[in-house]
């Protein structure tokens, strides 16, 4: 018993260390990556900034779980939210200046927005991988078939280790033991949040659920 609790610290430790060097490979990597790294940490309140790391970080421990590339996992959890401390009318402004659809749901909540909004925005940076652009246009709302990349954004948002709500290790573990049974629970668990709010689900959020569950069917 003992010693199964010894080898799974130490497996865990390792998994730490794993990615704390992954991340500094990352943000070494190359000059135009370490200005954006640079970039995000100056546009974000240091409590965004934690959170975006978080989800870089959990991005990357499922990108190697998933066998996905570390490198871009990385950089789509760590700017997913670079435009989630933007005021409702600068994030209405943007879009209507640069022709991103505020449709009735975003006009009525615009921190929608900060999704489509961000993946505009992050182009100015020179952020030009169309998989990542996705992950960061998608990763509120979720849409039926999101990529692999997308999938995995959208939960390590959800599961970051600096989240703290009721269920969120239960969540964990699912997600670490099978990824698609685990990509449902965090749909569920976001779906139920906003059911429990009473505010309502964007279509392209009930598209998503509905596809989520035909694909956990087999059809
Ligand atoms: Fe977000
Ligand atoms: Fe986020």
């Amino acid at each position: 018993m003992l010693l199964c609790k010894l080898a799974s610290i130490a497996s865990f430790l390792h998994l730490q260390e794993k990615v704390a060097c992954l991340s500094k490979v990352t943000k070494g990597d190359d000059m135009s990556n370490k200005r954006v790294q640079q970039q995000i940490k100056k546009s974000l309140s240091p409590e965004l900034y934690q959170h975006s790391v978080g989800v870089a970080e959990m991005a990357v421990i499922l990108a190697k779980q998933l066998g996905y590339d570390e490198k871009k996992a990385y950089l789509a959890g760590l700017l997913h939210d670079c435009a989630r401390d933007w005021t409702e009318r600068d994030l209405l402004r943007y879009a209507e200046k640069n022709g991103i659809e505020a449709d009735k749901f975003s006009q009525k909540y615009p921190v929608l927005l900060h999704a489509a909004v961000g993946a505009a925005y992050v182009q100015d940076w020179g952020v030009d991988d169309n998989e990542i652009l996705a992950a960061i246009r998608n990763h509120t709302l979720g849409y039926p078939g999101m990529s692999l990349l997308e999938q995995i954004t959208y939960v390590a948002d959800k599961i970051e280790q600096g989240r703290t709500y009721p269920g969120v290790e239960e969540l964990r573990r699912t997600v670490h033991a099978d990824f698609y049974q685990g990509l449902l629970a965090v749909a569920e668990q976001s779906i139920s949040y906003i059911l429990h709010k009473r505010q309502p689900l964007h279509p392209a959020t009930i598209s998503f659920w509905n596809w989520l569950v035909g694909q956990s069917k087999g059809e």
